[in-house]
């Protein structure tokens, strides 16, 4: 094997059917969503990473501590030889995963995210020329295919993104990880923890705007995609707290009534003045419902490892025996 194969596991046109299906449907719905999968166009990715950097965006600074402080664990724990991440996008922080990974044979980095797969594994590749890295252009949230690589195998989902997914499709999604799993190998998990309100605000309502850009990045998605004649200037960005749900919802609201034409999809979707649309929710965890959704898909939590001020938790999950 080459040290670098990309594997889009879709075909050519299936990203836009996908989306295609998701607008008419979100778009149509009451209230308005729009999957968060979406926004990681190049530009997007590019505006992730720039929200990492943010002074109130904590929670990369907080999972990379503890992933800083843990990796040997983790590598003692499992011993794996393949390390397969989901949602990997720039895999910055995993670096210190294959680090402690001394063993490592394949790591197989997943996202919708073309671009950001590319980019990371030019910078893993320069400085590591032997590992082998098998790129996998896919929505994580549909079976994988993953490629023959040697055992054990630890599957990770960092930076939160878990919570990115609903209820109902976080424990469709941790049953499908518990079947990726052979005995002996193992998950983990990076989930964002409920704090004060006003801390979770800001961090996806920063004062430079760039959440804001993110947030709708989405619409230039939609024009770029589908020609919707949408202008991202006619929507203010939105940041709340759920405090029931326990999760910040990102919406879109409209500055004044208007209809936004989609001609691909032969739409035209009405917005009043004020109208929302639902683009993310982004949930945070307590220990125990964590350990509890784990072991609803068969997984027993082994390790929880938080940041020093208790904000983030990585969590590595086994195979119930
Ligand atoms: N794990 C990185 C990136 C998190 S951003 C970190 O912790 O910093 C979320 C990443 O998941 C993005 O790179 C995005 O492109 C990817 N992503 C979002 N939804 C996805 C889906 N349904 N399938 C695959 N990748 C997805
Ligand atoms: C990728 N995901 C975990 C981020 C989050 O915090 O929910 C996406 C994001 N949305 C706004 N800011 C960052």
């Amino acid at each position: 094997m080459s040290p670098f194969e990309l594997t889009r596991t879709l075909p050519e046109d299936a990203t836009g059917a996908a989306l295609r299906a998701d607008v008419l449907h979100g778009l149509t719905a009451t209230p308005k969503t729009l999957p968060p999968k979406w926004f990681y166009d190049a530009r997007g990715s590019e505006l992730f990473e720039e929200i990492t950097r943010l002074p109130e965006y904590y929670p990369t600074r907080a999972e990379r501590e503890i992933l800083r402080d843990r990796a040997a664990d983790v590598a003692a724990a499992t011993g794996a030889r393949t390390l397969v991440e989901l949602g990997s996008g720039s895999s910055d922080k995993t670096r210190h995963l294959l680090d402690a990974l001394t063993g490592l044979h394949s790591y197989v980095p997943v996202d919708v995210s073309e671009s950001a797969l590319r980019g990371a594994a030019d910078a893993l590749l320069a400085e590591r020329p032997r590992l082998h890295v098998h790129a996998l252009v896919a929505d994580f949230t549909a079976r994988l295919a993953l490629p023959k690589t040697p055992g054990p195998r630890v599957v990770a989902f960092l930076g939160g993104t878990i919570g990115n997914l609903l209820p109902a499709e976080r424990a469709v999604f941790l049953r499908a990880v518990r079947a990726m799993l052979d005995p002996g190998d193992a998950f983990v998990l990076g989930t964002d923890l409920v704090k004060d309100e006003s801390v979770l605000v800001r961090a996806y309502d920063d004062a430079a705007g760039v959440t804001a850009e993110f947030n709708k990045n989405v619409l230039a998605v939609l024009a770029r995609e589908l020609g919707a004649d949408v202008d991202p200037a006619d929507f203010d960005h939105v940041a709340l707290w759920d405090r029931r749900a326990e999760w910040i919802e990102m919406r879109l609201r409209a500055r004044s009534a208007l209809t936004v034409k989609i001609p691909e999809l032969g739409l035209a979707v009405p917005f009043e003045e004020g109208e929302e649309l639902r683009t993310e929710v982004s949930a945070k965890f307590r220990r125990e419902g964590v350990r509890a959704e784990l072991a609803a898909a068969g997984l027993t939590l082994a390790h929880w490892w938080t940041d020093a001020e208790g904000r983030f938790a990585l969590s590595l999950a086994t195979v119930a025996g």
